[in-house]
């Protein structure tokens, strides 16, 4: 291992997802059960400086530039804007994005902004407001448009939009869901379902995939490929009907982007995890709480790192899903 987050296929990660908790106030039904899941206990979650400190550790000596605060649903830490400001202040100040269902986003994007945050994914799968209710069981919808509108006012911009198509219960949104972000100047990601529910419900042939999503846009909009850059971004792009509008289509499953992938992450209870679906995580927690410096911090994230999977393995026979959840590891 050298100095930044370099792994043994020649992958260097610079993109740091940050779980700040695993708690979620809505319960999508190929996420959680009904009942919500057995949480981390509050000792075992880093503190909001324990926090900042890992990721100075990782922006300072590792290399990282991109900070992406996920949960389960990270608004409901409530440390969060502090994190941000703290982040912020950081030489080599990173750029801050926050994955959300958009809860309580209406009261509190602006602070977010004015904190340092540059931008926001808010996931929305369906238009109705009773398909929503049944996907996530609880009845807030308006909350979801309110939290998009208050990003996009606050200039969290692209503000972007995430949905997961299921087969027979909103698969037939793909072209209204594009079209309420074309509306509203939202940028629209598809994403495949990936086997990682706390439930182990997911089956490849139910998936939604990306062909099939491509195929039921076409019916509504002229595609073609974006001429931009990639990189390591999970999502595929298209140019909608000659531009400027943009739509992604991230089909983690069906066509895997892991040789480009340049992430790492960090779990709320301070495990680096090399990737979603990794077997092994290595807790940094101990050692920050024994009082490692940094030097010795990053040496345990670089190691963490080498170790890092070819690739997710979804399609091998052996495929094992990872013992945490999603919204136990951070989207
Ligand atoms: P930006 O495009 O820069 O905003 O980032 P992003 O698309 O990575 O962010 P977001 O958190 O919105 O992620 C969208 C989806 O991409 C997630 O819900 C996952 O489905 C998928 N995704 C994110 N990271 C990974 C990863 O490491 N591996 C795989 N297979 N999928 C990922
Ligand atoms: N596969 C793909 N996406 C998922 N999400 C939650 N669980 C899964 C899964 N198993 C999505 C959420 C949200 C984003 C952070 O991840 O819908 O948009
Ligand atoms: Fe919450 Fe996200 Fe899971 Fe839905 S997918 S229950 S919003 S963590």
């Amino acid at each position: 291992p050298g100095a930044g987050l370099a792994d043994r296929f020649g992958r260097v990660a610079t993109d740091l997802r940050v779980s700040l908790t695993d708690r979620c106030n809505l319960r999508c039904t190929y996420c959680m059960p009904a009942e919500g899941l057995e949480w981390l206990p509050n000792p075992s979650l880093l503190t909001d400086d324990e926090v900042v400190r890992l990721i100075a550790v990782a922006v300072n000596r590792l290399g990282v530039t991109d900070v992406r605060f996920t949960g389960g649903e990270p608004l409901l830490r409530r440390g969060l804007t502090e994190i941000v400001r703290a982040v912020a202040a950081l030489p080599d100040r990173p750029r801050m994005m926050l994955t959300t269902n958009g809860i309580g986003l209406a009261r509190r994007a602006a602070a977010l902004a004015e904190a340092g945050l540059d931008r926001v994914n808010v996931s929305l799968d369906t238009l109705d407001p009773v398909r929503f209710a049944t996907i996530t069981r609880r009845d807030r919808h308006a909350d979801v448009l309110a939290g998009l509108a208050a990003a996009a006012a606050a200039g969290l911009v692209p503000v972007k939009m995430n949905a997961v198509l299921l087969r027979g219960v909103n698969d037939d949104e793909a072209v209204p869901l594009l079209r309420f972000a074309l509306e509203h100047g939202y940028e629209l990601r598809f994403i495949e379902q990936m086997p990682l529910d706390a439930g182990h419900t997911w089956r490849r042939e139910e998936m939604v995939t990306g062909a099939e999503i491509l195929a039921a846009l076409r019916s509504g909009f002229a595609l073609t490929p974006d001429p931009g850059v990639r990189g390591g971004a999970p999502a595929e792009t298209w140019v909608v009907d000659g531009g400027p509008a943009k739509v992604g289509v991230i089909a983690s499953v069906s066509s895997p982007f892991c040789g480009a992938c340049d992430r790492t992450r960090l779990t709320a209870d301070g495990s680096v995890r090399s990737c979603l679906f990794s077997q092994e995580e290595t807790d940094l927690r101990g050692a920050l709480r024994a009082g490692a410096g940094d030097e010795e911090l990053a040496d345990l994230w670089r190691k963490a790192m080498w170790a890092k999977p070819a690739g997710h393995g979804i399609d091998d026979p052996k495929f094992l899903q990872p013992a945490r959840p999603m919204s136990a590891i951070g989207g």
